[in-house]
């Protein structure tokens, strides 16, 4: 038997989440509690982000979403975000052959046109590289924020009314959803964030809506399989009502 059939065992389909979002956060408290530079935390946390994907394919979970850079990011010091900028291209350079190999399917999420053109074309060929992979589906969240998501949303379809294509009354949640950078995919089941804080720091609002939210104070390199299987555990044991009430939910 693998870890993974040890893991899935004993567990109903509809208590593993089909989609986790994390967002990763701790990278630069493990560093200093090391007594090393930040770059060596978000280092660590590649390294643990690598692990997370691995794990969580085998686990089942059918899509991964992890915030790597916000909106918000941009405002850290220059020398942060050059560094997070090349260490997300050596990252994305590193890994590729392995998540091809493996049927990863990469999608990335946000502002990317924000992005220097070096990482974005990298992008780009990755995401059309591993296009028809059936397996994971792992989005990354770069440059992404939840409100700029929204309002990004909001210009398009404002767009497509001025142009006559749908008249205001048909924006609904749907058309919403099929607008929003996730398009396509399930929301988060279960969001996950490391590092101690208890917010949702403009990530995925909208898709949150009916999210469980697990806050652990693990920093995210130290964040391992041990530490997703736990979290496995804490969903397994929620209920899911979608505003019923627990008896209708049980039926
Ligand atoms: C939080 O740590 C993490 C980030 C700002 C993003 C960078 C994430 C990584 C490098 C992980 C790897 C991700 C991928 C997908 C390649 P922090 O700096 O906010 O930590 P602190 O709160 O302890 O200062």
């Amino acid at each position: 038997m693998t870890p993974s059939t040890i893991q899935s065992a004993g567990r109903e389909p509809e208590e593993i989440p089909r989609h986790i979002a994390i967002i990763m956060d701790g990278n630069g408290r493990w560093a200093r509690s090391r007594g090393m530079p930040r770059h060596a935390g978000h280092q660590a946390g590649v390294r643990a982000a690598r692990q997370i994907v691995e794990t969580a394919g085998q686990r089942h979970v059918e899509y991964l979403t992890l915030f790597a850079f916000s909106s918000e990011n941009w405002d850290r010091p220059n020398s942060e975000v050059n560094l997070l900028m090349n260490l997300f291209l050596e990252a994305l350079q590193d890994e590729i052959e392995d998540l091809e190999e493996n049927q990863v399917c990469l999608r990335f999420i946000g502002d990317l046109e924000s992005l220097q053109p070096s990482l974005k074309d990298q992008i780009v060929a990755a995401e059309t590289r591993t296009a028809a992979n059936d397996g994971l589906k792992l989005v990354i969240a770069v440059a992404y924020g939840g409100r700029w998501d929204i309002v990004q949303a909001t210009q398009r379809i404002a767009a497509r009314v001025a142009a006559g294509e749908i008249e205001p009354r048909e924006i609904d949640a749907a058309l919403f959803d099929q607008t929003l950078a996730l398009h396509g995919l399930p929301d988060p089941d279960l969001l996950i964030r490391t590092g101690g804080e208890r917010r949702v720091s403009n990530f995925l609002l909208w898709n949150l809506a009916y999210s469980e939210l697990l806050f652990v104070d693990v920093l995210w390199p130290d964040f391992g399989p041990a530490e997703l299987d736990a979290a496995l555990s804490f969903f397994a044991s929620r209920q899911r009502r979608y505003g019923k009430t627990s008896a209708q939910a049980d039926a």
